[in-house]
C-alpha cells in the first residue's frame, strides 16, 4: 500500500434540495488514485459527499465503483496487489493515517454488499457481531439490537424468531439484517455494493425507502446500475467512467441538465462507449 499522490483542487458535488447547499461534508476525497498491481484503475480523483443524503455512483462496469467504495473503509487493504495515492477524509480525519485501528474506521463508515453478507448464526447473534467490543450490559445490547432492528424495518418480520438461522430469512430480509448489524454501530457513513440487485422488486422498494430514511441522519453512498432507482433516491449523482468522474451534481442536474453527451447518453440508454 503506498500513499504519495498529489492533492488536486477538490470538487464540490452540487447540492440537491434545500439541505444540501451548504451542507457539511462526510468525505473529502483529494487526488485519489487506485490501482491493482500496475494497472490504474482509478486516476486522480477529487470529489466531497455531503453528510446527509443519497449520493448515486453510477458508471458502466469495471469502471472503479466498488473500488473506490472498498478504500473509503480499507477492505482493499487486505487485496492482494491493491495500491492508492491521494488521500481520503471522512469527517476530518485521514482514512489510512488516523485510523491506527481498523475497526474503528468501519464503525463510522459501514458496508453493504451485493449479496447479503450474514454469519450462519441466529439473528441475534448475527446483531452480536461488532457489538461485542463493547462493554454493555444484557438489557443495553437487547435494547440496541430491537432499535437497530426496527430502523432497519425488519423487527416486525424477525421479534418472534430471534434465535432461528438468518440463513432462514428470505435474501431481502437478509439485506435488511446486514443494514440492521451497520446501524448497531451508529455509523457515520454508510457504503451501499448495488444492495438491491440480488433481491426482488418490492424488497428493494423496502431498501430504498430506508435508504432514504436513513439519509436524514447520515451519508449515504449508493453504487447503483439502476437509473429509476437513482431518479427515486438520489439526492446527488456521481456519474463515473474508465475511473475518472465524467459528470456529478444535484439529482435535477443530472437528469434534466447534464452537460456531458457521456452523461445524457449513459442515463438515457444507459450505455457509454469510453
Ligand atoms: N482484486 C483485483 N485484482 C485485480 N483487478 C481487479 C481486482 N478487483 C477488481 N479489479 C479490476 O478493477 C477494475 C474495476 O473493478 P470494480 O469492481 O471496481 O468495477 P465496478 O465499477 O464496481 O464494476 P461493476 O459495475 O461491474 O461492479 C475492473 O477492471 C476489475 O477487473
Ligand atoms: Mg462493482
Amino acid at each position: 500500500m503506498t500513499a504519495e499522490g498529489s492533492a488536486p483542487q477538490l470538487t464540490l458535488v452540487a447540492g440537491s434540495k434545500s439541505r444540501s447547499e451548504a451542507s457539511p461534508s462526510a468525505i473529502q476525497i483529494e487526488g485519489f488514485s487506485a490501482y491493482y498491481g500496475k494497472n490504474c484503475i482509478i486516476s486522480d480523483l477529487s470529489l466531497i459527499i455531503p453528510d446527509k443524503g443519497v449520493t448515486c455512483l453510477l458508471g458502466p462496469s469495471g469502471t472503479g465503483k466498488s473500488t473506490l467504495l472498498r478504500w473509503l473503509n480499507r477492505i482493499n487493504e487486505d487485496t492482494e496487489n491493491a495500491s492508492f495515492a491521494g488521500r481520503i477524509k471522512i469527517l476530518g480525519r485521514d482514512v489510512m493515517r488516523d485510523y491506527p485501528d481498523v475497526t474503528e474506521l468501519r464503525r463510522e463508515i459501514g458496508m453493504v454488499f451485493q449479496q447479503p453478507c450474514v454469519f450462519p448464526c441466529s439473528i441475534y447473534d448475527n446483531m452480536l457481531m461488532g457489538l461485542r467490543n463493547f462493554k454493555l450490559s444484557k438489557s443495553e445490547t437487547r435494547n440496541i439490537i430491537e432499535t437497530s432492528l426496527k430502523q432497519a424495518a425488519l423487527w416486525d418480520e424477525v421479534a418472534n424468531r430471534l434465535e432461528a438461522p438468518a440463513t432462514s430469512l428470505s435474501l431481502g430480509q437478509q439485506q435488511r439484517l446486514c443494514i440492521a448489524r451497520a446501524l448497531a454501530l451508529k455509523p457515520k457513513v454508510l457504503l451501499f455494493d448495488e444492495p438491491t440487485a440480488s433481491i426482488d422488486p418490492i424488497s428493494s422498494r423496502v431498501i430504498e425507502d430506508l435508504v432514504m430514511s436513513l439519509s436524514e441522519n447520515i451519508s449515504i453512498v449508493m453504487v447503483t446500475h439502476n437509473i429509476a432507482q437513482t431518479k427515486r433516491i438520489a439526492d446527488h449523482v456521481v456519474f463515473m467512467c474508465d475511473g475518472k468522474i465524467v459528470e456529478q451534481g444535484s439529482r435535477s442536474h443530472m437528469f434534466s441538465l447534464a452537460t456531458c453527451d457521456k452523461t445524457r447518453t449513459y442515463i438515457t440508454e444507459e450505455f457509454c462507449d469510453c
